[in-house]
């Protein structure tokens, strides 16, 4: 198989990426090592920046989003047994932010790509990028049961943290910068109406909790837990017990409880991988960087990456100019760090340190009270939560 770019990996980035370069007459073929089942349930995201609805309709990709999806005005800060509202349009200048599940997004560009859009693999599974030095980048890959080549002028790894294409840089090409945290996040789905109109971050001694929403019916919820945590420890009633009391204020408010039908623990990480082009092999997404989820900037990242990608590309086919791709990983570096940073300062205040002291406990503290007194703090966590513009 021939084509101009080869996409490694069908989640949010390669599926945009794959939509965004048809739009704009470039050819392409996505393969995706899972089955399309799998992908479009895998519970992950939920939270878009104003940037990224802007992204996905742009990419004629938002007609149920704008239907289906949650405009947000704020968030509500708890701590102390009080809560705090932050009003994003007041302190942005008018921007909000949208709830929207991950998996809503796939199942759209899924739809799109089947119906008309380049072909879209499933159950090929990547192995290699071969010669990214050269002007025939070739992806091996395993699909119907044999091995096969994908002979490309570009190939995009979009294969998230546990791909393969960051294999293909050699060691001396680029470098990985990581920070694992001492503590992992718990989340549930559960049929019940959220007990909120805003996503609530709640830090609490026992531990950091978030109650998010998928719709007016669906509740989406996270406990910070510590590492290595099992399941088996957490029935139903464990959790709901756990989340009431890290969310309780003085005051009235219920935590709504009912049936929980997804369970899941994922570890948090804060990763970058710089540059990130060797030769003709590009990465975006995940496969470039990972942050923790508490600023929920990971898929907003990867579809910033693919939108710079994507005007690249469009610019070299019209043109036969690589000047954007060649800027491509500086551009897209400074925004990854200034969210990597956004994560890591939001997991630290909110988070209870294991092996923390009282000196973490009053610095959390103070960290959150100048946040909620005053407003030029409070603005500048709303201005990352609802995106930083792409530097120009
Ligand atoms: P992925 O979604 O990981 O997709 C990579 C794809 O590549 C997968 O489909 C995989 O099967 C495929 N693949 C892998 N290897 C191969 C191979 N060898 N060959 C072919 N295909 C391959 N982000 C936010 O912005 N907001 C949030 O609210 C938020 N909340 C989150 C909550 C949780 C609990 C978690 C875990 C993450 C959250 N994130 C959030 C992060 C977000 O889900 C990811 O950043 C996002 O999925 C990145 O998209 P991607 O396409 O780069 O990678
Ligand atoms: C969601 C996840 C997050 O990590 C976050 O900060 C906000 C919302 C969610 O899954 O809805």
């Amino acid at each position: 198989m021939r084509t101009r770019v080869g996409i490694i990996g069908g989640g949010p980035a390669g599926l945009l990426l794959a939509r965004l370069l048809h739009r704009a007459g470039i050819d392409c073929v996505v393969l995706e090592s899972r089955t399309r089942e799998y992908v479009e349930r895998r519970q992950r995201a939920g939270m878009l920046e104003q940037g990224t609805v802007d992204a996905l309709r742009a990419a004629g990709a938002a007609h149920r989003l704008d239907t289906e999806g949650l405009v947000h005005h704020g968030i509500e800060l708890r701590f102390e047994r009080e809560r705090h509202h932050l009003d994003f349009p007041v302190l942005t200048g008018g921007r909000t932010v949208t709830i929207y599940a991950q998996t809503e997004i796939v199942k759209d560009l899924v739809a799109l790509q089947l119906a008309a859009g380049p072909p879209l693999l499933f159950e090929a599974e990547a192995l290699a990028v071969e010669k990214p030095e050269s002007d025939t980048p070739v992806v091996r890959f395993l699909h119907d049961g044999r091995e096969q080549t994908l002979v490309c002028d570009w190939v995009v790894g979009c294969d998230g943290s546990h791909g393969i294409a960051r294999a293909a840089f050699p060691a001396a090409a680029g470098r990985t910068y990581t920070h694992d945290y001492p503590y992992s996040w718990l989340g549930i789905l559960a049929e019940v109406p959220p007990s909120c109109d805003e996503l609530i971050y709640a830090r609490h001694e026992r531990g950091f909790a978030l109650h998010s929403m998928r719709s007016p019916y669906v509740s989406r919820l996270y406990l910070q837990v510590p590492n290595d945590t099992s399941l088996d420890d957490w029935p139903d009633d464990r959790i709901w017990d756990e989340l009431a009391a890290r969310f309780a204020i003085d005051g009235d408010w219920t935590l709504n409880r009912g049936p929980i039908t997804a369970k899941a623990v994922t570890p948090m990480r804060s990763q970058v991988h710089a540059p990130m082009r060797h030769g003709r092999l590009l990465l975006a997404g995940d496969a470039a960087h990972i942050v923790p989820p508490t600023g929920a900037k990971g898929l907003n990242l990867a579809v910033s990456d693919v939108s710079v990608l994507a005007h690249a590309f469009t610019a070299l086919h019209a043109t036969g100019s690589t000047r954007l791709l060649d800027g491509y990983s500086d551009l897209c570096l400074e925004r990854v760090w200034q969210a990597t940073r956004f994560s890591y300062d939001m997991t630290r205040m909110l988070h209870a340190q294991p092996d923390g002291d009282a000196f973490d406990h009053h610095l959390q503290l103070a960290r959150l009270r100048r946040i909620t007194a005053s407003r030029h703090a409070a603005a500048e966590l709303a201005a990352n939560y609802t995106g930083l513009p792409l530097p120009t």
